[in-house]
């Protein structure tokens, strides 16, 4: 049925040739079915902006979409796997961060949309409960075809997904190594059994057959080899830049390099009584466009996590000076007893009415202000939308700055003096408040200094 891929023209890398902003996905589709396809985007929601070179970011991926659906309803978009996480999280608060980046890099896929994942070791590093939220809130199918309960041998993932564009029916299975994944209540079945099986499954159902691979380039030569009849590879684990599709025993298989920095296309179109394909790589660069809705989740996520990780700050500083990390929000009412003139100075900063300013919007429910615009947000003894006691938790309190101060007991220790930028950081963040300069901001909203250590002046 899926008998060969009979002609392959090789497009060539669109990276290796200039002025490459031509080679958009515009020229896609009209003769046949297109896919679309990443591998290995392995956490990357944008660029970092660490070099103005940098190629990737899901906005730019979502912008080339975007414009080419509306061109081209014949369109598949397809993700071969290694698309949530970067690496193993070392600490409990980069998995935070990661989980959180999950989520986001969930939305973005609702929201460009997809037509299945493939699920490989990379997205199973955080366990299969942290997927299975994932996959609860996505609007397209996980597919692995190999991956089964140990109990019962269940399928864990769709095991097949179908697809019919540009009159072409389509299967795509999905793969996971077995060498990657050791999880007691899964087993992981060889790739080239569990093709077979499918394939003879879907024999009938189908004219084309894709398998989404998270076995890396040499592995899915040798599938190729053993089992006939897959009409494409998209191949995950990429080591290197491939720059054309790899032919091997009547199959195509095509690899968009890693972390997102090209999108794949192939062009698959009726040649006799196969299929032509047709691959090529667009490297997504500086210049390309952007999704706005894509970019606003990206900053949307940045804030996120400058919030959620001010609180694991001041946690290690407390740590740091002995008073454990049990330290709870109190508020500023119990600091005034014995803080006078840096009470009565903060009453006076815009912070001690940041509260007021989301009510004059109406927007003093809204969980993604009220992080930024109330104290301690969802910590312990910190505002909490659902507890009425925390109203007191509102605006930017002394705690904001100074950390939870349950355990400072009318000494020094206990409290953070100083977080530095650090702090202000955490609100402050690029979207919220692009002009924030630390030197011209902090001599506004600082304490005074009691005693000896008063400087007339500011800082
Ligand atoms: C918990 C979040 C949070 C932290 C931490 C925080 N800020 Fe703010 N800051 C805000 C919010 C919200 C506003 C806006 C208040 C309003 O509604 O007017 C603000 C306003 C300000 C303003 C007034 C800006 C203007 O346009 O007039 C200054 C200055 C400022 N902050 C400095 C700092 C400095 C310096 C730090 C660190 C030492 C800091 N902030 C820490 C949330 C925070
Ligand atoms: C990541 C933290 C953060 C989040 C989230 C956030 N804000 Fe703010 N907001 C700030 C900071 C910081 C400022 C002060 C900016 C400056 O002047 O530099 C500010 C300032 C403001 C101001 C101007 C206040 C003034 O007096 O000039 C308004 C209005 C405001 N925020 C409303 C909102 C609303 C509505 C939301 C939710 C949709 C929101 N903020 C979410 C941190 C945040
Ligand atoms: C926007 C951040 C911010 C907020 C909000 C804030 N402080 Fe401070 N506070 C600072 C900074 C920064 C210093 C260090 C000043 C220095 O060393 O010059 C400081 C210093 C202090 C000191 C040490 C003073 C001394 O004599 O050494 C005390 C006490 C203090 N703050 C109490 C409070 C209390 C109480 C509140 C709430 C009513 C509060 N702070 C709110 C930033 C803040
Ligand atoms: C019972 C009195 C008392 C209360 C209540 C209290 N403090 Fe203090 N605080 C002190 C004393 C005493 C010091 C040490 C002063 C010194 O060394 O100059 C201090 C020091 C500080 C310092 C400076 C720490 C340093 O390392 O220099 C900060 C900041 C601070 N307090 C913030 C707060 C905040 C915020 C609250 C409310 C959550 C609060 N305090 C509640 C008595 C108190």
């Amino acid at each position: 049925m899926f008998r060969r891929v009979l002609a392959v023209t090789c497009a060539v890398s669109c990276a290796l040739l200039a002025g490459l902003y031509g080679c958009s996905l515009k020229a896609l589709g009209g003769r046949g079915l297109a896919i679309v396809y990443s591998n290995d985007v392995r956490g990357e929601f944008e660029n970092c902006g660490c070099t103005d070179v940098q190629l990737g970011g899901l906005s730019r991926k979502a912008y080339l979409l975007r414009d080419a659906a509306r061109k081209n309803t014949d369109m598949l978009h397809l993700d071969a796997g290694n698309l949530f996480f970067q690496k193993q999280p070392v600490q409990a608060i980069e998995a935070r961060e990661f989980l959180l980046k999950a989520e986001y890099i969930l939305k973005a896929y609702n929201a460009m949309g997809c037509d299945a994942l493939n699920v490989t070791d990379g997205d199973l590093i955080m366990g299969l409960d942290a997927l299975a939220g994932l996959r609860g809130k996505a609007l397209f199918p996980f597919v692995s075809s190999n991956i089964l309960a140990r109990d019962g041998g269940r399928h864990l993932f769709e095991p097949v997904v179908f697809k019919k564009a540009a009159g072409i029916s389509v299967a795509v299975l999905g793969l996971c190594p077995q060498d990657g994944v050791f999880m007691p209540d899964v087993r992981i079945e060889d790739p080239a059994v569990a093709v077979r099986k499918m394939a003879a499954a879907v024999r009938g159902k189908s004219d084309f057959l894709i398998v989404l691979s998270g076995l890396g380039l040499e592995r899915d030569r040798e599938l190729a080899r053993q089992v006939p009849g897959i009409n494409l590879i998209i191949s995950a684990r990429a080591e290197r830049l491939l720059e054309k599709p790899v032919m091997e025993n009547g199959t195509a298989i095509v690899q968009a390099y890693n972390r997102g920095q090209y999108l794949g296309s192939v062009e698959v179109a009726r040649a006799g009584k196969g299929f032509s394909v047709d691959a090529r790589l667009i490297a997504l660069e500086p210049g390309i466009g952007e999704d706005k809705d894509i970019a606003a989740m990206g900053s949307d996520f940045k804030a996120q996590v400058a919030a959620m990780n001010q609180q694991a700050f001041f946690k290690g500083q407390l740590e740091k000076s002995g008073a454990g990390s049990g330290a709870a929000y109190i508020g500023g009412d119990s600091c005034v007893q014995c803080h006078v003139p840096q009470y009565e100075n903060w009453q006076v900063t815009p912070h001690a009415r940041a509260y007021q300013t989301l009510v004059q919007k109406g927007s003093q429910y809204a969980v993604e202000c009220l992080v930024c615009h109330t104290t301690g947000y969802g910590e312990p003894g910190g505002y909490s939308p659902v507890d009425k006691e925390s109203s007191m938790m509102i605006n930017v309190q002394c705690e904001a700055c100074h950390g939870p101060g349950s355990s400072h007991d009318g000494v020094k220790n206990g409290i953070v003096r100083d977080g530095a930028r650090q702090v202000c950081l955490g609100c402050h963040t690029e979207k919220n408040s692009p002009r924030f300069d630390y030197d011209e901001y902090r001599p506004q909203v600082k304490c005074p200094v009691s005693g000896k250590k008063q400087i007339a002046g500011e800082r």
